[in-house]
């Protein structure tokens, strides 16, 4: 008895391992049924709450707030519930299967829009939102590719706009305090405060002098900044 639960102990730490391994050498996005499975069920609810976020940050009534890797929406819900019926939130996910989880459950909110689009261009015009936030998303994002989508979270932030970044630890393409940490410091914010919960943490950043880091940066102008203001056909102005 106790050597089959030992050997069942040992397997399971062993594919958790491996998995973190894959998801940490290939960072990519997370499949939706696997996301239904394992995000979207009571434990995940129970042991690592999406409420996570709002307690390292909760938005002011009011607010506009992107979200980025909106998954099934479950932070996206509670986004919604905290800007209220004044306010407005924006989700992308790039997969659609997850978006149309996501706009299923957030439909009965009518300031809150869910999109199919890529953190890394983002469709929304500069400097509108008073917060970006994402869960468990820049880990699949490929290495290169982590900065442009954190200069596009500088470039649609309103001055002194917060982002707010949150991970679980079971995640296998979790990144740690100090890497998130490190990341957004790079990308030109200065980190506000690291909330610590078990196993897991969020990170709130303001943007710091927020000019625009991609609209005179090294790399010359940002395209982005040239998109047209619309998501999915949806008129994403007030
Ligand atoms: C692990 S899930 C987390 C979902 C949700 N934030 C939650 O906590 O329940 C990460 C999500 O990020 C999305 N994602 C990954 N890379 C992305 C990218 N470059 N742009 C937009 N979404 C992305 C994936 O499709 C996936 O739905």
């Amino acid at each position: 008895m106790v050597l089959g639960a030992g050997v069942v102990l040992v397997v399971l730490g062993v594919g958790f391992l491996a998995l973190r391994w894959e998801g940490q050498r290939r960072p990519r996005p997370m499949a939706v049924w696997m996301e239904s499975v394992f995000l979207d069920n009571p434990l995940r609810r129970a042991l690592f709450p999406p409420s996570l976020i709002t307690r390292a940050w909760t938005p002011p009534p009011g607010s506009r707030v992107g979200e980025l890797g909106a998954g099934t929406g479950m932070v996206t819900a509670l986004l919604a519930r905290a800007v209220g019926p004044t306010g407005q939130v924006w989700a992308v996910d790039r997969q659609p299967g997850a978006v149309a989880r996501a706009r299923r459950r957030v439909a009965g909110w009518p300031g809150c829009q869910v999109a199919v689009a890529d953190a890394r261009q983002l469709p929304w015009p500069d400097a509108q939102l008073d917060a970006v936030v994402s869960v468990a998303m820049l880990g699949e994002v490929p290495t290169r590719d982590r900065r442009s989508v954190l200069a596009e979270c500088r470039r649609v932030l309103k001055p002194g706009g917060r982002l707010v970044l949150g991970e679980y630890g079971p995640d296998p393409h979790y990144l740690t305090p100090g890497a998130l940490a490190y990341l957004v410091s790079d990308a030109g914010f200065q980190v506000a405060h690291q909330h610590r919960g078990w196993w897991q943490h969020a990170l709130v950043a303001v943007a710091a002098g927020s000019k625009g880091p991609c609209e005179d940066g090294p790399e010359g102008p940002n395209p982005a900044s040239k998109r047209p203001n619309f998501v999915d056909g949806i008129s994403m102005g007030r």
